[in-house]
């Protein structure tokens, strides 16, 4: 049944187990910890958890240069606990979903070291080398700035060996059959202890050539049917979702004609257009990114999402676009990294404002795709910039107002929560937004179970409706017989609106108002006309709520 594919119609709220919740009161988050806090994620609604890197790590890069890929780094506890939170999330019926980072390994990783060691073991190929320096060394940087080669000396080895990220990070000679062989065993070892899929870091560099004398890396997309198949062939209902930021027209081949290569991937080029749209009040070029990313296999599903633990890249966008983003949401250095994207959590980008955050939200959740939602975003939490690069937005989950926002009896975090300005956690903390029905997280609680009620976003097509403003979006969702219909205004001013909803049968004449009761019933003209609040936003069943009683899915 085409409805097994859960993933084309889910939320996934992604977390890192050590900035969750601290039960053992040593400073840092574990599995534990997240385990006491289950119910409270079961209760946002969501389908799915994402869990950032949680394996043995030296941990220089937030988790993503693992040392052992077949372990619980033991900050966070055990192989045990880990299976302990899989059940308890799948008693719950919420699925676990697990970064898989095999571009690199960290170098301190046994294959790194032995590699390094004895250029006759076979791990020696496992990794890429060259005698001399590339002359591309300098070529390639994911973090210019911080990062000032792709190739580094390695004194034991005595050779350069290849990193696209970190130094600390060298890159796994992909193309070498025992390392996808190993890759297979990964997956197949974590899927075997309850996980429904991975999240997929840097795709585009695991399927790419390496080596010195590559000049043009050529990526080789048939891996992703291998990884696919192995994975479904051991668990049919698992999945990937792939975070590779490449071009429009390259989806396909990442997807596959066919639907038979990844099942997910992050829309970044939705994502970029979409902050151009909030800093511009031009939805122009955001609908541009959705016509062209509009084409995905049955099977396939785009993740939508506003901000993650990285930076907002916005290196899609024109220089001009660029430059009103920055303006808008990121002015100062400090908010900016590598020159290309902002640094900041999504509600003091927004300047705190609550009507845009919802704007934000109710965007995301009806964008053509399954939303992705990141740890205390739900509460509207802040950044720390006084951190360094990402980090600033990686800080712990502020519960309550018990010190350390009650994410951990120690006095020594592992990241410093914020406890000064308007999002200190004495502000900002699940407790007291749970008791205030008009709070952010209620919000959020509410926005799911709603989402959850229009499947037609997850599995219909959209369309986008004239209404005859730049600064509003009009969207329609048809599946099986049913529509839905969103607006939203990017303005700061209330706009009013006229547009038709285009079923072009009798439907058309109702509108009914989801989220509220501003229904709306069409004009003798055939067409409705709303006005929208600044940054407002409307959720609509076309025909009304009988036509719900006629659905064909349940
Ligand atoms: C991905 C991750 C990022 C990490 C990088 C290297 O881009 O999202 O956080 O630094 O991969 O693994």
């Amino acid at each position: 049944m085409i409805k097994d594919l859960w993933y084309k119609n889910a939320v996934v709220y992604c977390l890192s187990v050590g900035t969750y919740m601290d039960a053992n009161g040593d400073g840092v988050g574990d599995f534990s910890g997240l385990m006491r806090r289950l119910d409270y994620i079961n209760g946002l609604g969501v389908s799915a958890i994402w869990l950032m890197p949680f394996q043995a790590s030296p941990g220089r890069d937030n988790g993503y240069d693992i040392s052992d890929y077949y372990s619980v780094n033991p900050a966070y506890g055990t192989l045990g606990d880990f299976v302990e939170f899989t059940h308890a999330a799948k008693q719950r019926g919420i699925r676990v979903l697990i970064d898989l980072v095999v571009n690199h390994t960290s170098n301190e990783h046994a294959w790194f070291k032995e590699a390094r060691r004895d250029p006759k073991s076979k791990y020696r190929d496992w990794y890429v080398w060259s005698k001399k320096k590339p002359a591309n060394a300098d070529k390639g940087m994911v973090f210019p700035g911080v990062q000032k080669s792709t190739w580094t000396h390695d004194p034991v080895a005595k050779e350069y060996y290849f990193h696209r990220f970190y130094d600390f990070q060298p890159d796994l000679n992909t193309s070498n059959p025992e390392v996808q062989a190993e890759i297979l065993r990964i997956m197949g070892f974590w899927i075997q202890l309850g996980v429904s899929g991975f999240r997929m870091d840097a795709v585009p560099f695991v399927i790419s050539t390496k080596g010195a004398e590559v000049n043009k890396p050529r990526e080789q997309y048939g891996m992703l049917r291998d990884f696919r198949e192995f994975l479904q062939w051991r668990v049919g209902d698992s999945m990937i979702l792939a975070e590779a930021n490449v071009l429009p027209n390259t989806d396909m081949q990442y997807f596959g004609d066919d639907g038979d290569r990844m099942h997910m991937m992050f829309n970044f080029q939705v994502n970029q257009n979409l902050f151009y749209a909030l800093a511009a009040a031009d939805t122009k070029p955001l609908v541009k990114a959705m016509e062209k990313t509009k084409p995905r296999p049955p099977s396939g599903q785009w993740g939508m999402f506003l901000r993650n633990h990285d930076e907002l890249d916005l290196g899609r966008l024109t220089e001009k676009q660029r430059k009103k983003v920055f303006a808008a949401f990121g002015p100062n250095k400090e908010d900016q990294l590598y020159d290309r994207g902002i640094r900041r959590r999504l509600a003091p980008m927004l300047g705190g404002d609550r009507r845009r955050i919802e704007l934000a939200y109710s965007l995301m959740f009806t964008l053509p795709g399954t939303p992705v939602l990141r740890y205390g975003d739900e509460l509207g939490m802040g950044d720390d910039l006084s951190l360094p690069e990402r980090e600033c937005c990686r800080t712990p989950m502020q519960w309550s107002t018990e010190p350390h926002g009650g994410f951990t009896k120690s006095d020594k975090p592992v990241m410093p929560v914020i406890d000064r300005g308007p999002y200190g956690y004495e502000h900002v903390n699940a407790a007291f937004q749970r008791r205030d029905p008009n709070s952010m997280l209620n919000w959020i609680e509410r926005i799911i179970r709603m989402r959850k009620e229009v499947p037609e976003v997850g599995w219909g097509d959209f369309e986008v409706i004239k209404a005859g403003n730049d600064a509003v979006l009009a969207l329609r969702y048809d599946w099986r017989n049913n529509s839905v219909l969103f607006l939203h205004n990017f303005a700061g001013e209330p706009i009013e609106v006229e547009f038709k909803t285009g079923l072009g049968d009798e439907r058309d004449d109702k509108l009914v108002d989801l989220l509220g009761d501003a229904h709306s019933n069409a004009q003798t003209n055939g067409k409705h006309c709303v006005c929208l609040e600044a940054y407002g936003y409307r959720w609509y069943r076309v025909g009304g709520l009988d036509y719900l009683l006629n659905r064909s899915d349940v």
